[in-house]
Order: structure tokens, then sequence, then C-alpha cells
């Protein structure tokens, strides 16, 4: 187990500034999980943490010990990539053994460490098989047990299931999950599925354009974006963001939509660094949109009238996407809450829960 430390970190690829300055501290046994649009340097940050690429600046350490100047196989890590190559005429017990063998361990160690792996992994009765008489969950489960066995101080993953189908997918999260619970070593897990983010990190860090864009626990950088790129970044279906001015009058603050439809502001929104009149984007996720009940909603919650434009049942949830002010949005109803096409009907806004997004910064008020 170890903690990782990286300062100023840089990375280019010719003309390409893939990493601009990373500082980030990453503690003994916790579980990491790097998000972020294609290209915006995940893999290049993992890489570089596994010594796989040659870094232009700033120091990486690991346990306390500068690694920069350690070739990869001296950093004491195990990875687990998308691409994970088996040894095809190898049985799986023997891809499992095969790194312990390369480093020499004795047989009745390895013969240990496999099959503690293989239990852990669900996969004892397969060990006599070949990797092409294993479904592509076994297999990758041959490849997170190659790595168990290593007992390295280290765990990175890169996208490790992005090539399973999306049932297996939910199955093998819950199981790298439970494997973290068991064996609390330090891992950091590379993907660009907000899901796969949100349920697995102990804390995200959000990149975006090889820069730190935000980091933190999974339901504070849903709830607290920093930045309209973070609020819609998770999330899904995506945070509706609707055209709009805020408006002070005295102690009074107010949302004013393209339609001229003023939203109240609740006193427990307070922003302060607000000018009268000012442009802004109102975020509202669609679980923030919802059917309307009789009577008075409940505090800072107002009614907006719609007519829904497209319904999604989805069997948990149905999604009714409608205009508001000129603006697309989709709320989200009870499963069986199915309402006719083109039929008026109010949506409760909950703007206790909204966020305000400057357009001009792209920063969260
Ligand atoms: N070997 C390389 N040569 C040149 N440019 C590269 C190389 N590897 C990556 N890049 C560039 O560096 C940037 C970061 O790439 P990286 O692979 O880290 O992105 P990523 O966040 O992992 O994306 P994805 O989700 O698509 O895997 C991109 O602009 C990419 O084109
Ligand atoms: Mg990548």
């Amino acid at each position: 187990m170890a903690d990782v430390s990286i300062k100023g970190l840089q990375k280019y690829y010719g003309a390409v500034h893939a990493l601009k300055g990373i500082d980030l501290a990453i503690g003994d046994g916790e579980f990491v999980v790097f998000v972020g649009p294609s290209g915006c340097g995940k893999s290049t940050l993992l890489r570089s943490i596994a010594g796989l690429e040659e870094i232009d600046g700033g120091e990486i350490a690991i346990g306390g010990k500068v690694v920069n100047e350690l070739r990869p196989r001296d950093r004491n890590i195990a990875m687990v990539f998308q691409n994970y190559a088996l040894y095809p005429y190898l049985s799986v017990y023997d891809n499992i053994a095969f790194g312990l063998r390369a480093r020499k361990v004795a047989e009745a160690e390895i013969t240990r460490r496999v099959d503690e792996a293989a239990a852990m992994l669900g996969i004892t009765p397969l060990l006599q098989r070949l990797p092409r008489q294993l479904s592509g969950g076994q297999r990758q489960r041959v490849a997170i047990g190659r790595a168990i066995v290593r007992q390295a101080q280290l765990f990175l993953f890169d996208e490790p299931l992005s090539n399973l189908d999306a049932k297996l997918r939910d199955e093998m999260r819950g199981e790298i999950k439970r494997l973290h619970k068991d064996i609390s070593t330090t891992m950091i897990y590379v993907t660009h599925d907000q899901v796969e983010a949100m349920t697995l990190a102990d804390r995200i860090v959000l990149l975006r354009d090889g820069r730190i864009e935000q980091q933190g626990a999974p339901l504070d950088l849903f709830d607290r974006p920093a930045t309209g790129f973070v609020a819609s970044f998770l999330g899904s279906p995506s945070i509706n963001l609707l055209p709009a001015r805020l408006v002070t009058r005295g102690a009074e603050r107010a949302v004013v939509l393209e339609s001229g439809a003023q939203l109240e502001l609740p006193a427990s929104r307070r922003i302060d660094d607000g000018q009268p009149e000012q442009a802004i984007l109102l975020g509202v996720r669609p679980q923030h949109l919802g059917r309307a009940g009789p009577g008075a909603q409940a505090p800072g919650v107002v009614r907006v009238s719609v007519t829904a434009d497209l319904v999604q049942p989805t069997g948990t949830r149905t999604y009714v996407t409608a205009r508001i002010g000129g603006a697309e949005v989709t709320a989200e109803l009870g499963a069986h809450d199915v309402p006719e096409l083109n039929t008026p009907l109010d949506f409760a806004l909950d703007m206790n829960r909204c966020v305000l997004i400057d357009p001009a910064t792209d920063k969260v008020l």
C-alpha cells in the first residue's frame, strides 16, 4: 500500500501539451477515479504514474519515494488495461502465475497466491481452461487476477471494463469495488463513464484539457459543481441549462427566463458576488424537475406550465422533454407517470437545488 504525490506534472507529445501542471495527492488505500472527456489526459496521467511515459516536468512520488527515474518494473505497480492480452496457449492458472514465475517466486508460494486470487474472483473452477474457453467477463477477471497476485503497492486501471456489455460491466464494477474493500490497496481508475466514476470513487478527479477541473467526493461534485463543465459532465440525463438573467431588487433575487417568467430565488441560495443584473445559465437537474402536485409548492419550488414534446419511459423512471422559455429541458417523473404527448402539464422546479452559472467564465456563482 502506498500514497501518491504528484507535483507540477507536465507532459508534451511533440506540440501537444497533454498535461499542464497536475498537482495531486492520493492517500494510502484511497480509490481515486480519473474521469473526463476523450483526450483530456487521463491515460497520460495514469501512464506517467506507472512510468510508461517519460515526463517533461514535475515530480511523482509513490510511498514517499520519488520515482521519476525509476523504471516501470521497479515501481511495484499492477496495471489492468482495456486490452489486457492473455497468453492464448497458457491455462488460466499459468496466465495468472506468469509474472510470479518471471520473478522467480517459489512454486508453493505461487500456488498459494493464485488459489487465493482465484477464490476472491470466483474463477477457481476455470483455472485449467484456456483463455478462448472463457467469456469476456471471465477473461477480465483473469487479467485482474494477474494484477492481484503481484501484491503491488498500487493498482492502476485504464478503462478495464469498456470491452464488456452493459450488464457484465455493472457486475464487474461491483466486483472491483468489493476487491478494493477486501485488499484496501490504493487504486487509481480511469474511465470516461460518469456512472462508473460516481459509483466506484472515494474521490473523483475530473480532468479537462490537461488540467484538473475539480476534485472531490462524488456527491460533492454532483451537488456542488464548481463550473458548468462539471455540472454538465456528471449526471444522466445531463443537467438542463436555461439561458436567463439574475435580477436583484433590494433583498430579493429572481431568475428571469427568456420567456419573461420570473422564478424567485429562495433565501437559502445566497449569492455574494452578484451584480444588479447579469446573464446566467440556470442549471436544473432532471431529478429536480418533476411533476407539480396540486396546491402550493414547497418553499423554493416553483410551478412551470409546459407541454410534453417527448416521453421516454425506462421502467425505473420516465423522462419527459418539454420547453421552458425557449430552452429544451428534461424532467424525471415516476416510472408509471407517463403523460400524453402535447397535453399541458405542470412541472415543479426546485430552485433550492439549482446551480447558477456565469456563461462568460463558466464558473458557478
Ligand atoms: N503517443 C502519443 N502521441 C501524440 N499525442 C498523444 C499520444 N498519446 C496521447 N496523445 C494526445 O495527448 C492527449 C491526451 O491523451 P490521453 O490518451 O491521455 O487522453 P484520454 O483522456 O485517456 O482520452 P480517452 O478517453 O480517449 O482514452 C490527447 O490530445 C492525445 O491526442
Ligand atoms: Mg485513455
